[in-house]
C-alpha cells in the first residue's frame, strides 16, 4: 500500500516535471539576441533602430559592470564578480531581466556581453521575428512582442534598488534613448 503511494506520488512529480518543460517548449518565445534583429533594424531609412541603441548605455550595461566601480560596489556589498552576480545582472542583461523562465534559443546569437539588449524590453524573440509577423503588430503582439513605452517599465530597473540611482525622468531620458520609425 504504502509503496503504491509513493509510485503514484513520483509518478505525479513526473507528469508535472513533463507538463513543465512542455508549457516552456509550446510557449517557444526564446532569446535569439540583439544581432538576429540588427539585420532588419538597421537601415536609416527606417530608423536605424540598432544603431541607435548600440550607441546607448544599455548596450553598454554588462561592460560597466567590468569596471572598477562596479567591483568596488559589489565588495561593499560582500558580493563577488559583478558580472556573476545575480543581483547585478538581473538590470544589467537580457537573460537576467527576462528571468530564469525564459531560456537562451540554442540557434541564436545571444551573448551575455550584448547587455540590456531589444529583447530585455522587447520580450524574446524567436517566435515574432520572421518579417511577416513582425510588418503585422497584431500578429507580432500575439507572438510575445512587448510594446511598453511607460514609466511604471522602465523603472523595474530604474529604481532604487540600483546601487547608483539618482533620480528617473521618463520624458527626458525616454528622448535619450528613442527609436521611432520615421513616418
Ligand atoms: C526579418 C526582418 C526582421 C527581423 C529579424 C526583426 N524585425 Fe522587427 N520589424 C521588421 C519590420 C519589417 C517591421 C515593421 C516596421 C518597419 O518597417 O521597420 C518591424 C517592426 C518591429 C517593431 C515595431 C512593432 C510595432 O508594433 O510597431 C519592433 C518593436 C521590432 N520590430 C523589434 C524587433 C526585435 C526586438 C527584433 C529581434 C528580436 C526584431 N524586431 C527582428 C523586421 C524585422
Ligand atoms: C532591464 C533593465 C532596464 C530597463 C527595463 C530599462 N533600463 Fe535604462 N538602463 C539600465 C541600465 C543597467 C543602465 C546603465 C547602463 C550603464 O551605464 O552601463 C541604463 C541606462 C539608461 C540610460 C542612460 C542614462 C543613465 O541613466 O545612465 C537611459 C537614458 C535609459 N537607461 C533609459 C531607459 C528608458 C527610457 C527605459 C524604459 C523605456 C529604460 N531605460 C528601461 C537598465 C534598464
Ligand atoms: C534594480 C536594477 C539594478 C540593479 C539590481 C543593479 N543595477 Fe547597476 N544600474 C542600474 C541602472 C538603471 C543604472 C543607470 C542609472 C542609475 O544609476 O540608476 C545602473 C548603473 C550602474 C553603474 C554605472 C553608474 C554610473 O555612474 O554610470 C554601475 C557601476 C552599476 N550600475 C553597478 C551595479 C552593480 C555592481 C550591481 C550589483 C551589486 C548593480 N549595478 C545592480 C540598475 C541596476
Ligand atoms: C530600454 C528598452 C528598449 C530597448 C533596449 C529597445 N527598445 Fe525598441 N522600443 C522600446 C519602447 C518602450 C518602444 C515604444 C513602444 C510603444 O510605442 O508603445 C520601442 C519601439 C521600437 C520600435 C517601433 C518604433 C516605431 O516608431 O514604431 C522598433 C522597430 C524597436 N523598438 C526596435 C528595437 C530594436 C531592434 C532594439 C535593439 C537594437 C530595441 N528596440 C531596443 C523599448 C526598447
Amino acid at each position: 500500500m504504502k509503496r503504491r503511494v509513493l509510485i503514484s506520488v513520483s509518478l505525479l512529480a513526473m507528469g508535472m516535471f513533463l507538463l513543465g518543460t512542455a508549457t516552456v517548449a509550446m510557449a517557444g518565445h526564446e532569446i535569439v539576441g540583439a544581432p538576429k534583429c540588427k539585420m532588419c533594424h538597421k537601415k536609416d531609412k527606417t530608423g536605424n533602430q540598432w544603431g541607435k541603441w548600440l550607441e546607448s548605455k544599455h548596450a553598454k550595461a554588462y561592460e560597466t559592470l567590468g569596471t572598477d566601480e562596479a567591483k568596488k560596489i559589489a565588495t561593499d556589498k560582500g558580493l563577488g564578480d559583478p558580472q556573476k552576480e545575480a543581483a547585478c545582472l538581473k538590470c544589467h542583461t537580457t537573460t537576467g531581466a527576462l528571468g530564469a523562465d525564459v531560456v537562451v534559443a540554442a540557434a541564436g546569437k545571444y551573448e551575455i556581453t550584448e547587455g540590456v539588449g531589444c529583447e530585455a524590453c522587447h520580450g524574446a524573440g524567436s517566435a515574432y521575428k520572421k518579417k511577416k509577423i513582425m510588418k503585422d503588430p497584431e500578429a507580432a503582439k500575439a507572438a510575445g512582442l512587448v510594446m511598453n513605452k511607460s514609466a511604471e517599465f522602465c523603472t523595474k530597473c530604474h529604481n532604487d534598488e540600483s546601487p547608483t540611482f539618482k533620480s528617473f525622468d521618463f520624458e527626458k531620458q525616454w528622448a535619450e534613448i528613442a527609436h521611432a520609425v520615421p513616418e
